[in-house]
């Protein structure tokens, strides 16, 4: 995965894979800031906690994201209102709000450096500024330092930080926290009241697990790929031009901040799978992607994974706000296994199910899922791979089998382009080289290496051939 300039800037420390079975009170999945803040959470419990990640603590989207802090976020709140009530999207807001409270106690209790200000931000809209004012009335009497101009809300105070050096304040925190890195979990059973999970060659077994992968790792119980979609957007810097922090709140999405000298920018918003339009900026320095999990009806799931069971949780569906949602989400779920209860259990309740809002959004979900079962297994266009250009990718049909092909440096290297989630026909995507699948959203790369979920396992590469052999290459 392409690093982000944050990665580059601070290192975070670093973890062994885990070489033995174990047994642990509370096992958290996943080492991005949500992992990060249920550990936090509950480190001074009685609880022994262990937190494995596939990876590197906070190598995925925590450190990709474009680190704005915003209890404020209008077409979240606005389509919240709309899918459910005033009152529902009152009380998202306010959750969002103790979270950027808590975060600024929590930097300043561990004066983690992690260039921390508070600034104003400005929400803008050409195309629909009605819905920016409707945002506005809902909030007007419970915030004063909110202005409203035509198409413009200025809020204040909002923030910035750098997500990396946070998260690397965090973990230092952690010290009674058993930390894991290059541990992925494959699978999971409950045998006697406990949870066993398999990370290949060892086993864990835990009394409660949470699964804080982004998107949840475990199809069953409760099917959440049902529930959600994946985008990716593109983030690049380019020298600094304006110091102003602004979000455009239009169907063509666009954020900017400044960070050190540079402006940072986020577009390009599209559907894992999709193509990716080219962006036509000439003084681009850096550029790097993130993606993010859209619920289907606008609200986060955060609770129990499985509605029978009260010790396994789940935190998904942030829709971009991950930062204050990460940390409404340990808290939440430390809350449950502490003391059974939360304020804001029912609002986050993963089981909820909004017919209207939820259908129209599954139904594309079935039709984009059933394209890529079944059409494009049919229409495969035939490529001639000898020509191919270096450093590009493709999925054809060679010799009547499906393949991913990917030339580098000389090498072709292939797998069956089948997605080891649930068996969709992956997608080339030439401006990463990677392979995506538009079904659920899970990335590999030309290897076949899984590089985003919610794909647990790596497919196997079949062909790596020179352009110098003479032999047939092999499928
Ligand atoms: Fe579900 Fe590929 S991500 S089938």
């Amino acid at each position: 995965m392409k690093e982000s300039y944050w990665q580059q800037k601070t290192k975070i420390k670093k973890f062994p894979a885990l070489d033995h079975d174990i047994e642990t009170d509370v096992l958290i999945i996943g080492g991005g800031l949500t992992g990060l803040m249920c550990a936090y959470f509950l480190k001074d419990s009685q609880y022994h906690i262990t937190l494995v990640e596939g990876d590197e603590i906070g190598s995925h989207s925590s450190s990709h994201m474009t680190g704005k802090i915003s209890y404020f976020q209008p077409s979240v709140l606005k389509n919240i209102k709309q899918s459910f009530s005033e009152l529902t999207a009152l009380r998202y807001f306010k959750s969002n709000l103790e979270a950027y409270i808590s975060l600024v106690e929590i930097i300043e209790k561990n004066n983690i450096q992690c260039d921390f200000s508070v600034n104003p931000h400005y929400f803008y809209s050409v195309d629909k500024p009605q819905d920016l004012k409707t945002v506005y009335d809902m909030l007007e009497g419970s915030i004063s330092t909110m202005e409203f101009t035509t198409n413009q809300i200025k809020m204040f105070p909002l923030g910035t930080f750098d997500p990396v050096k946070y998260m690397k304040g965090i973990v230092e925190t952690l010290d009674n926290v058993n930390i894991y890195e290059h541990t992925k979990v494959l699978n999971h059973t409950k045998i006697q009241h406990k949870h066993v999970l398999k990370t290949g060659q060892h086993r864990i077994t835990a009394k409660y697990v949470v699964v804080a992968t982004r998107y949840p790792i475990f199809n069953f119980p409760s099917m959440y790929f049902l529930k959600m979609h994946q985008v990716r957007s593109a983030l690049f810097l380019t020298p600094q031009r304006d110091r102003r922090i602004v979000l455009c709140e239009d169907d063509d999405i666009y954020s900017r901040r400044n960070i050190d000298h540079y402006n940072l920018h986020v577009t390009n918003e599209r559907l894992v799978g999709d193509k990716e339009k080219p962006l036509r900026v000439y003084d681009k320095i850096q550029t790097w992607h993130n993606q993010d999990c859209i619920s289907h009806d606008g609200l986060p799931m955060i609770g129990y994974y499985d509605k029978g069971d009260c010790t396994m949780f789940v935190a998904t569906g942030y829709n971009k706000w991950g930062i204050t949602m990460s940390h409404v989400a340990g808290k939440l779920i430390s809350e449950l296994i502490l003391n059974k209860e939360s304020e804001y259990q029912d609002l986050y309740e993963p089981h909820r199910f909004k017919p209207i809002t939820s259908a129209s959004a599954f139904s594309r979900l079935a039709l984009r899922t059933m394209k890529a079962e079944i059409v494009d297994r049919i229409v495969l266009k035939k490529v001639d791979i000898e020509n191919m250009d270096n450093h590009s990718g493709t999925v054809t049909d060679l010799d009547d089998t499906m393949v991913a092909v990917y030339k580098e440096n000389g090498h072709y290297y292939g797998f069956v382009p089948v997605c080891s989630h649930l068996g969709c026909i992956l997608k080339y995507n030439s401006a990463e080289h990677t392979f995506e699948c538009p079904c659920h959203g899970s990335r590999f790369d030309y290897t076949g290496k899984v590089l985003d979920g919610p794909a647990i396992e790596s497919i196997e590469s079949t062909i790596v051939t020179s352009e110098d052999d003479n032999n047939e290459k092999e499928l």
